[in-house]
C-alpha cells in the first residue's frame, strides 16, 4: 500500500522550481519508502495549473519539468496550455479554484498547500484552507509574521503545519526548538546570525575591507537580493526573529521587534535613493563609520555581528559586539549560526550552524517538511 501525499505548490521561483526538481528526482527513493507525492496544482502570481480531475489525476513529471523550464525562461505558466491532463486558470479565478480543490480534498484524500511564494497574498487562502482540513508547508515568512489573529489561525492545528525553511533555510532550527520546548525545557535566550548576506558582510569588514567593496562583491556573488538594501535593512532578520519569538509563545507583532539598526541611513532608503546611486556613491559614505566601529571592537578583542537576540522580554535586531571565541564570534562567511540557551543547554549553548540560504537547501527543507506530515494522509 502506497501513501499518497497530494499537494498544491504556490510560487515557482528559485525555491519552488527546485522543489519540483527534488520531487521528480526523489521518485524512486520515495517509492522505496512507500510514499508518492502527487502534485495536483502549481501556481505563480498570474496563473494556476490544476489536474483536470483532482481525485484521479496529477501533474506528471513531464509537466512538472516543463513548468520549471518555462518559468526559468521567464515565460508564463499559460504557455503550457490546457490539455486532457491539465486545466489552466488566470489570477482572478485561481484563489477560488484552490479553495474548491481544498474543499474537495482537504478532508478526503488530504491536501498540503506548499507556500514557496514571497507574498502576503497567500495568507487569506492559507487561513481558509486550515478550516478545510488542509496541511500547510511554508518557506514564505509573510503568513507567520502577519497579525496575531492570522498566526493563531495558521497554528490552530499544530500537527498540520510545517515551516522549517522560514528560518535558516534547510537548517533544523524550528524542529530543534520545538523539541526543546515540548520537553518543558525553557528557552532563556536565542542569539543568531540569520542572514547569509549580513554574516558575509560582517566577517569581511572584520578583515579590514571597506563595506562598500564587500556589499558590491556580495551582490556580484549572488548573495544579496537584487537591491542589497532589502538585506541590509534587517527587515528579513526581524521577520525571522518574530517567527522564533512567537514559537516561544510570545504574543508580539513585527512592530514590537526592536530593529536597532539598518546598515544604511534613512536618506539612502529605497524610494529616496535609486539603487544605482546607492551602489555607486551611497555605499562609500558608510565606509568610515563601520571601519571605526570594527577597530574599536577589535581593541577589546571583540568582533561585530549582525544578530537577532531574543531574551527576557525583548527581541532586538542589529549589530552587536561579541567575543571572538563564541560560536557567533568564530563565524566566517555566509553561514547562519544560532545559539540556543535553556536549562539543558545552560553554560554551553546548543549551536546550529550551516548554509542558511540557497534554493537547494531551502527546497530540501520544504520537501522534508512534506514528508514529515505523511501520517496525516490516508
Ligand atoms: N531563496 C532562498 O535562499 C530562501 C531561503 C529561505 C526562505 N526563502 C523564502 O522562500 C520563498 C521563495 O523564495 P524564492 O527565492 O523562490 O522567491 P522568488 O524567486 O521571488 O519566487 C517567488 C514566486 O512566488 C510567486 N508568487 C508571487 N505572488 C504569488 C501569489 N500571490 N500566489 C502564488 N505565487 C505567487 C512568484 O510568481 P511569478 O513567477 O509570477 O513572479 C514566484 O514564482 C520566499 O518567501 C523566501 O523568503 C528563500
Ligand atoms: C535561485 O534561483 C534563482 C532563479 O532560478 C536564481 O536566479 C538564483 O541565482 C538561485 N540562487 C542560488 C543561490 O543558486
Amino acid at each position: 500500500m502506497k501513501k499518497v501525499i497530494s499537494l498544491i505548490l504556490m510560487g515557482c521561483g528559485g525555491v519552488g522550481r527546485q522543489l519540483l526538481q527534488h520531487i521528480v528526482s526523489c521518485r524512486s527513493l520515495h517509492a522505496k519508502q512507500g510514499i508518492h507525492l502527487r502534485v495536483v496544482g502549481v501556481c505563480d502570481s498570474n496563473s494556476l495549473l490544476v489536474a483536470s480531475d483532482v481525485f484521479t489525476m496529477e501533474l506528471g513529471d513531464t509537466s512538472l519539468l516543463q513548468v520549471c523550464r518555462i518559468k526559468s525562461d521567464g515565460s508564463s505558466l499559460l504557455t503550457l496550455g490546457a490539455s486532457g491532463e491539465l486545466q489552466v486558470f488566470t489570477n482572478l479565478e485561481s484563489t477560488k479554484k484552490i479553495i474548491d480543490v481544498a474543499t474537495l480534498l482537504g478532508k478526503s484524500t488530504g491536501l498540503a498547500l506548499v507556500d514557496c511564494s514571497a507574498s502576503s497574498e497567500t495568507i487569506a487562502l492559507l487561513t481558509q484552507a486550515v478550516d478545510l482540513g488542509c496541511c500547510i508547508v511554508m518557506a514564505n515568512k509573510k503568513p507567520l509574521t502577519s497579525t496575531m489573529a492570522d498566526y493563531d489561525k495558521l497554528i490552530s492545528h499544530p500537527r498540520h503545519i510545517r515551516h522549517e525553511s522560514t528560518v535558516g533555510a534547510g537548517l533544523p532550527v524550528i524542529s530543534s526548538l520545538n523539541r526543546i520546548l515540548s520537553s518543558g525545557d525553557p528557552v532563556r535566550r536565542i542569539i543568531g546570525s540569520l542572514s547569509g548576506t549580513l554574516g558575509y558582510v560582517m566577517s569581511e569588514v572584520e578583515d579590514g575591507k571597506p563595506i562598500s567593496e564587500v556589499v558590491r562583491s556580495a551582490k556580484s556573488l549572488g548573495y544579496t537580493e537584487p537591491d542589497p538594501r532589502d538585506d541590509l535593512s534587517g527587515m528579513d532578520v526581524a521577520r525571522k526573529g518574530l517567527i522564533l519569538a512567537r514559537l516561544l509563545g510570545w504574543r508580539i507583532n513585527l512592530d514590537d521587534i526592536r530593529l536597532i539598526e539598518s546598515l544604511y541611513p534613512k536618506e539612502m532608503a529605497p524610494g529616496v535613493m535609486p539603487v544605482e546611486e546607492f551602489l555607486g556613491t551611497g555605499l562609500l559614505l558608510l565606509d568610515k563609520d563601520i571601519k571605526e566601529r570594527v577597530s574599536k571592537a577589535s581593541l577589546s578583542g571583540n568582533v561585530l555581528r549582525y544578530v537577532c537576540v531574543i531574551e527576557a522580554s525583548r527581541c532586538e535586531v542589529g549589530i552587536q559586539e561579541l567575543t571572538k571565541d563564541s560560536p557567533l564570534g568564530r563565524l566566517r562567511g555566509s553561514d547562519n549560526v544560532l545559539e540556543i540557551y535553556s536549562r539543558c543547554y545552560n553554560g554551553q549553548p546548543l549551536v546550529i550552524q550551516g548554509a542558511g540560504a540557497g534554493n537547494d537547501t531551502t527546497a530540501a527543507g520544504v520537501l522534508a517538511d512534506i514528508i514529515d506530515i505523511q501520517d496525516l494522509f490516508p
